[in-house]
């Protein structure tokens, strides 16, 4: 994997995503798939799987945008940046988010990631890689300590994706979000630096 034009070490911290994400200009190589960051000239394409139902699946919040709402959101100081997982060849499969948590009783920052592939795309192991890149990138990059993600207790996808890359399941949040017409149960995981160990996908930059 080769990451362009990053400074890697920086300690830059991550509140602001738009600042961090700003030194990575062009895509996050994997092996089966690269992540390219979504870009204000992407967002009429975005946006189409956005307000489509079937691509979040049957766990995801349901949420839909306008045009003008999607454009003001990007240029909102940036607490979301969002990739697309692409395949080798540029087609677009899904959406890799992350979210920068606000500060509460943690000393210091922490994110959260979240994804979504397009239906046929499922399945091929996709999501795993892009998630394991974008952990390299995000503990290679910064000085981030923790990084969660939540699942549904009924996606067994998306638990086993978070397995797959050495996230730990921490416990329920019971009734915790509202999607499709009811209050859902989610599990809440985690990856902590001293776990993620090594990159997995991405070359020690050292090297590079
Ligand atoms: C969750 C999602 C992103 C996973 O993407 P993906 O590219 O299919 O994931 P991968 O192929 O890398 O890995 C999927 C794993 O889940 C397993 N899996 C899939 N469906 C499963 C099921 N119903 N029960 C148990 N395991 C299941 C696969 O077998 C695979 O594990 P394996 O490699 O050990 O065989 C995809 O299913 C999706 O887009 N779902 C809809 C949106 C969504 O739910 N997003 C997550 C919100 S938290």
């Amino acid at each position: 994997m080769v990451i362009h034009q990053t400074s890697y070490r920086s300690g830059i911290g991550l509140c602001d995503l738009s600042q961090h994400f700003a030194l990575l200009a062009e895509l996050l190589e994997g092996k089966s798939v690269d992540l390219k960051i979504v870009e204000k000239e992407d967002l009429p394409y975005e946006l189409e799987w956005f307000n489509d139902l079937d691509f979040w699946g049957q766990y995801e919040r349901i949420e839909q945008a306008s045009k003008a709402e999607f454009e003001k959101d990007f240029e909102k100081p940036h607490r979301v940046k969002d990739f697309f997982i692409q395949k080798k060849d540029g087609t677009k499969v899904g959406i890799l988010r992350v979210f920068a948590l606000v500060p509460s009783m943690q000393d210091v920052f922490g994110l959260e990631i979240g994804y979504s592939l397009l239906a046929e795309e499922r399945g091929k192991g996709y999501c795993t890689e892009a998630v394991n890149i974008l952990l390299d990138f995000l503990f290679l990059s910064s000085t981030v300590f923790r990084i969660q993600a939540h699942a549904d207790v009924r996606n067994k996808a998306s638990q086993r994706v978070l397995e797959k890359t050495g996230f730990q399941k921490e416990g329920t949040i019971r009734k915790g979000y509202f999607a499709r017409g009811e209050r859902r149960d989610s599990f809440i995981y985690s990856i902590l630096r001293d776990e993620w160990k090594e990159p997995r996908i991405l070359e020690d930059p050292s090297q590079l």
